[in-house]
């Protein structure tokens, strides 16, 4: 048995019509050629200009390079003061070693640093306060920073970072001696030993010394004996009762 199926003719394609066809005819695209460059105008190219010249600076007119002290540093400086005199300038002598050594042998060996306040306390009584040097010797010996040092030094009102007169007055003005005259007795003692305490800065600078260097003033906090107000100490006498106007006896009981 046999099929006689049609089959049909391709039909005939204008090729005319086919767009894919037209684009291929089209022409490339025009590159445009490149511009040309005035290379004279290039500023880049062009030879390097001449390095502006450094200004020259006077340096008394740079006062950053002579800043004023920090306050760390004037906690420090111990400033000279008619009552240097006094004392001998600090220097290690092996009496002070050896005492020191017997200090820092009281305690524990990795503890020796307890020992910041005996070796201040060597320090001041036999030089009169406490001086950058010092601080530098005591903190080398205890194997602390000198910072450590000063922060005993500045915390401790006993501890002086200048030199005092040879009679230190210290007058308590805490509020029972406050009451009881002690700034009228500041006064006094300030007149009768010609120290001049306007410009003095109580917490900075609290010690001032007269201009003969025999005597020194300085403000005290509680002393404990606020029942014989005012009272005040003179070098490591204890003093009680010290009206303004017995400021003249107790300086003579020391002059005589
Ligand atoms: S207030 Fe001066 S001793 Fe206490």
């Amino acid at each position: 048995m046999s099929f006689n199926i049609p089959v049909p003719r391709p039909r005939a394609i204008d090729r005319s019509r086919l767009s894919y066809i037209r684009l291929r005819s089209v022409s490339p695209p025009r590159i445009p050629s490149p511009v040309k460059i005035d290379r004279s105008k290039l500023s880049y190219l062009s030879a390097p200009k001449a390095l502006p010249q450094p200004r020259k600076i006077n340096p008394s007119h740079v006062h950053y390079l002579r800043p004023e002290p920090s306050v760390l540093e004037k906690n420090i400086l111990s400033p000279e003061t008619p009552g240097n005199k006094n004392f001998p300038p600090f220097a290690l002598t092996p009496e002070l070693e050896e005492k020191a050594n017997q200090r820092i042998a009281q305690y524990p060996a990795d503890q020796k640093r307890s020992a910041v306040l005996p070796l201040l306390h060597e320090v001041q009584h036999r030089f009169g306060f406490i001086s950058p040097e010092s601080i530098d010797w005591v903190s080398q010996k205890l194997d602390l920073s000198p910072i450590k040092v000063v922060e005993v030094v500045t915390f401790y009102p006993g501890f002086r970072q200048k030199a005092p007169g040879q009679l230190h007055f210290r007058v308590c003005r805490t509020l029972s001696c406050a009451m009881g005259g002690s700034y009228e007795l500041m006064a006094k003692l300030c007149e009768l030993t010609g120290i001049n305490r306007s410009s003095a800065d109580a917490h900075k600078d609290p010690i001032s010394v007269s201009p003969c260097g025999k005597y020194s003033v300085e403000y005290a906090e509680c002393l404990a004996s606020c029942g014989t107000a005012p009272v005040c100490l003179v070098n490591d006498d204890f003093h009680e009762g010290i009206s303004a106007d017995k400021a003249q006896d107790l300086i003579a009981k020391y002059n005589a």
